[in-house]
């Protein structure tokens, strides 16, 4: 399958901290990646790098085909619209409702004027991440999980290529985690995306990754399926299935 992230070398520091030192991935359409590292070992700042939130200090990605070093600021732009990023935490707007969070993409970009075209566009990626009944609720009157799933609809409503997962599980129960991860997967098939999963939540990478990687000192170093990781005899590996 047509790669649609190609990262190659990336290296990035804050002053004398390196983050990521040599960090390469390919991702292909319909891929999920999971990717795996300790609190601190550079994962947000490598989505970070994909969206170009973030400028590496040397190294290539390509995204969709575009070398993100080419890219004028409108041009990246635009790419950014194929490319949905669930922050860490969902960063929804408390001062605006559900729906106008979800509206909010839509103007920003001026994806659609129309306003029965955004009220359907609204309704439908609500509909797809089952919260039609939370339309005109506030952000502080939704659970977490709920917070997540508007999250993810609010990425969505631009119909992405790609969608970066950045902890989605993080902070939830159990039984919620696995409700968004059965969401992560549904998406996936809906939706036909493609998908970088950051997470701690092992249950959320076997349940929505075709492949696992593990970030050790700004490199990946060990990568398999679920499986393949579990049953590592290295112990840097097998310690995050314990
Ligand atoms: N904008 C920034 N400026 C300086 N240091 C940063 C910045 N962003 C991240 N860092 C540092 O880079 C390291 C990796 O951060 P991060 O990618 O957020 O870790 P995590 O793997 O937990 O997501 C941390 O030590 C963090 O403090
Ligand atoms: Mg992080």
């Amino acid at each position: 399958m047509e790669k649609v992230i190609e990262i190659r070398n990336l290296n990035k520091s804050f002053g004398d901290l390196e983050v990521l030192k040599g960090i390469n991935l390919d991702l292909r359409r319909g891929e999920n990646i999971a990717v795996l590292g300790g609190s601190g070992s550079g994962k947000s700042v490598l989505i970070k790098c994909i969206v170009g939130l973030i400028k590496p200090d040397t190294g290539e990605i390509k995204v969709l085909n575009q070398n993100l070093n080419d890219l004028d600021k409108n041009q990246l732009d635009e790419l950014r619209q194929k490319v949905g990023y669930l922050f860490q935490g969902g960063a929804l707007y408390d001062s605006m409702t559900v729906r106008e969070n979800l509206e909010f993409p839509v103007r920003r970009t001026q994806t659609s004027n129309n306003k029965a075209e955004v009220d359907e566009m609204v309704h439908e990626v609500l509909e797809s991440v089952g919260l039609l009944g939370a339309i005109d609720k506030m952000p502080a009157e939704l659970s977490g999980g709920m917070k997540k799933r508007v999250g993810l609809a609010r990425t969505l409503i631009l119909k992405p290529e790609i969608i970066l997962y950045d902890e989605p599980t993080t902070g939830l129960d159990p039984v919620t985690s696995g409700e968004i991860s059965d969401l992560i997967l549904k998406v996936q098939e809906k939706y036909n995306t493609s998908s970088i999963i950051i997470t701690h939540d092992m249950k959320c990478a076997k349940q929505t990754a075709n492949l696992l990687k593990l970030i050790v000192e700004g490199k990946f170093y060990a990568e398999g399926t679920f499986e393949e990781l579990r049953t590592s005899e290295d112990n840097k590996v097998n310690a995050y299935f314990k």
